[in-house]
């Protein structure tokens, strides 16, 4: 089932920018994505990590779950400036503006995050993500979402979202295990309180991490970024 229409037209570039706003970026979480906090603490309750890598962080909403380094990367400016503001008194985050499946990272974190991006990737673009992510970190933690199919509600306001790539539960974990890079170590799924979406929740565990990393990096043509 498609929730995509052509959103480069009409009132679509607008509210693409609107949303590159930190204030109606929150609101429309708050509104919508009630509960998402407290299911990710639950979800990742257990798992030891320390450093992080953040792609797609947003406005950094999610920074303050990091005990140690923390990196942010997101193709917006407005965002990555809001988060370099937000997060000026604590050395041990860093934000990179730049496009995620066009670069490799020539570090290793404990923990990759991919909150509520996934559905912003192309198939070519979150397989790109992958390779590196499982070059260079242990876990990674995958949020998505699905609308509700019956709830009209549900697939306009999905038909508005600024991603373009909504996918099936079965066709988001399909793509992630691709090129048997990562093995399922957690999974789950639940509604949002509105009943508006389904989120969809799954902990990675890279095959190939502690593989030469960088070495790996140096030899594909991707844009190779050390950050700390
Ligand atoms: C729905 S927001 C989620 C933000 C954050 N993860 C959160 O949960 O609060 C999706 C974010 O992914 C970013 N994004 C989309 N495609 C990206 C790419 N190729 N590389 C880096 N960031 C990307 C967008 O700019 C946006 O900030």
């Amino acid at each position: 089932m498609s929730f995509s229409v052509d959103k480069s037209r009409g009132l679509y570039p607008y509210i693409d920018r609107l949303f590159e706003s930190a204030f109606v970026f929150n609101a429309n979480q708050f509104l919508l994505d009630g509960g998402k906090t407290r299911q990710i603490k639950r979800f990742l309750s257990g798992l030891e990590f320390d450093s992080i890598v953040d792609i797609g962080c947003g406005p950094g909403n999610w920074a303050k779950i990091a005990r140690g380094q923390y990196v942010g990367i997101d193709t917006s400016p407005s965002f990555i400036k809001t988060c370099i503001k937000r997060y000026s008194g604590d050395p041990r985050k860093r934000f990179i503006q730049a496009d995620a499946a066009g670069i490799t990272l020539g570090q290793t974190f404990d923990l990759a995050m991919l909150i509520s991006v996934l559905h912003h990737l192309s198939d070519n673009e979150a397989s790109r993500v992958c390779h590196w992510v499982a070059l260079s970190t242990k876990y990674f933690f995958v949020l998505d979402l699905y609308p509700n199919p019956r709830n009209p509600v549900s697939r306009f306001l999905y038909a508005m979202d600024r991603g373009n790539f909504i996918r099936e539960p079965r066709e988001q974990e399909r793509l992630l295990t691709k090129d048997n890079l990562f093995r399922v170590i957690r999974k789950e799924d639940y509604y949002c309180p509105n009943r508006f979406h389904r989120h969809t929740l799954y902990l990675l565990e890279s095959r190939s991490f502690h593989t030469q990393a960088c070495q790996s990096a140096d030899q594909d043509h991707s844009h190779v970024i050390h950050v700390l």
